[in-house]
This record gives C-alpha cells, structure tokens and sequence, in this order.
C-alpha cells in the first residue's frame, strides 16, 4: 500500500481526505503539520496517521502532498533535510512553478502541481495536474490515479496552471450564489426561499448542461425568451458591468498568482 504524506493539515488537506474516506481509498494516509492541535483532529476525524516531525513524515512518503500556503512553501523545503531515496512531491500551492520547487529542493526530488478544489470532500469536484517534461510516465500516472480517487482530474501545461488557478475555484459559485440571495431578498423573498431559488438557478442548468450534448448557446436562448424577463435581467446585468467585473476579479487573481512565484 503506496503512503501518501500531506505537508500541511489545513483546509484543502481536510477536504482531500474526507474525499478519499469517501472513496474508500486504498492509500495509507499521514498528515505532517506544525500545530498539534490540528494533527489531533485530523486523526479523529478520519482516522489518519500523523508525524509531528517533518523529516520522519517526508522518509515515509511513496508520495508528498505539499498543502501550505504558497509564502509558507520556501520555508518549509528549506527545513527538509536529505531524504534518503528521490521522492514524488506534488505542490498544490497556487502560483508556485516547477521550476521554483526544484530550485528549493534540488534534484532529490521529482516534482508535479496539482490543483484540486475543497469540493472533493464531496467526492465531486476536478484537480488539475501539470508535469515537467522529464517526469516518467509511471509517476504522473501515480499522481493522476491519487487524485482520480476523489474526483475527476485533467491534466493541463503549466503555462495555463494560473489562468485554470483562478478560473476554477468554487469560490466563483459560493460567491454568485450570495450576491443573487441577497438580491432576491432585496427583492422581496425570505432568505430560504432566495437561496433556494439562487442555488436552482445557477446549479441546475448548469449540471444538466455538463452532463448532456446541448451547446451552451442553445441552452440560453432556451431560457431566454426576447423582450422577456429573463432577456431584459441579463441584457441589464450586461449593461452595468458584469463581464467587466468578472475580468477584473480574474486579472486581479492572475496577478496575485504571479506574485506567488517570488515569494
Ligand atoms: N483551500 C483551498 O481551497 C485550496 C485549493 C487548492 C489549492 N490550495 C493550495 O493549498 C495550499 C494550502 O492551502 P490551505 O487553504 O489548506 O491553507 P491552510 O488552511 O492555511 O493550511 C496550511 C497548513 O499548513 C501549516 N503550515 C504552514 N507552514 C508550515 C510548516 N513550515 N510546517 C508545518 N506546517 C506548516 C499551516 O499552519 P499555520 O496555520 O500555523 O500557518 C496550516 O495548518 C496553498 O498553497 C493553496 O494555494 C488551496
């Protein structure tokens, strides 16, 4: 059974392994984390293993999770000592790139990127995986199938790994379901029932659309009848700005994803 080490016991570390617990994974699990308190609920919550020590958590890994902040990156490579085999690392820290990581580590150990989304703790959800060219075919392997047993996984170049970084996160639909609530309880509904119809609204057609063979065009001419309500709430969202603002946000990410890379 391959050991998969997390460097890091946070909030993407958490959502992974609830998903993995749901796929019933065939991985022997250790989480590595500087605050005690956090390695004892992890082990609690899903019953993994935990190392304290940093060095004793990376000589177990068949495979490293780094699952830090991208500033906390740097710091914590620099506190690995030599590992005594070369080891899989895959980096899920926003911005970072290969070239970056191995810079740190240096050639003891073999790196992948990964970017999953605090979705999988519902065994739902996608993780994009970007490799170096040189990494073998049987590591990338090793790395797509850990991810593949909590969701779906596309592999992507590094080049888009910022432009996937801030397109994906699930944030988009937490946040555009609070703004259309709030509205519609502006507009006059209690916020059960703004919530609910927000949620139906913005999931259903969208899952539906995923699922089936319907281009997106033709779905929203569907649900948008001319001159109707419908027509006239986008053509008015349109005209205040909502590509505008949705580009924004998106550029403003895609700069805070390069400013990662320095840090
Ligand atoms: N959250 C997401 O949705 C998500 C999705 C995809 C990728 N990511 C990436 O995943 C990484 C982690 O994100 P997160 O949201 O899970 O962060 P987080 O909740 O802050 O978790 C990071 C954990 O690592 C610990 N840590 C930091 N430096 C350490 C060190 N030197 N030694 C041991 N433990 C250390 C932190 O402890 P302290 O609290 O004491 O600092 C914290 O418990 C980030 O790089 C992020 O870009 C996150």
């Amino acid at each position: 059974m391959s050991t998969i080490v997390f460097l890091g016991g946070g909030r993407i570390t958490s959502a992974i392994l609830a998903g993995l617990r749901l796929g019933k994974s065939r991985y022997r699990l250790v989480v590595h984390d500087r605050n005690p308190d956090k390695l004892r609920d992890l082990k609690k919550r899903y019953a993994v293993a935990v190392e304290p020590d940093l060095n004793r958590a990376v000589e177990q890994a068949d495979m490293l999770i780094v699952a830090v902040r991208p500033s906390s990156v740097r710091e914590l490579l620099g506190m690995v000592g030599n590992v005594n085999r070369r080891s899989l690392a895959v980096s899920l820290a926003a911005g970072i790139p290969l070239r970056v990581l191995s810079q740190v580590t240096g050639p003891h150990m073999r790196w992948a990127r990964a970017m999953p989304s605090p979705v999988c703790r519902s065994g739902r959800g996608l993780t994009a995986v970007a490799f170096p060219r040189s990494l073998p075919r049987a590591d990338r392997k090793r790395v797509q199938d850990f991810f593949a047993s909590f969701g779906h996984v596309v592999q992507i170049p590094e080049s888009k790994f910022n432009a996937f970084t801030v397109t994906y996160s699930c944030s988009h639909g937490y946040h555009a379901l609070a703004t259309l609530a709030r509205v519609g309880q502006e507009a006059g509904l209690d916020r059960k029932t703004a919530l609910l119809a927000s949620a139906h609204a913005l999931a259903d057609g969208i899952i539906a659309w995923r699922g089936g063979t319907h281009p997106l065009e033709s779905l929203l001419e569907e649900a948008v009848t001319p001159g109707g309500i419908a027509a006239t709430t986008a053509a008015a969202m349109d005209a205040a700005g909502y590509g505008r603002a949705v580009r924004r946000g998106v550029a403003a990410g895609l700069r805070r994803a390069r400013r990662n890379a320095g840090k």
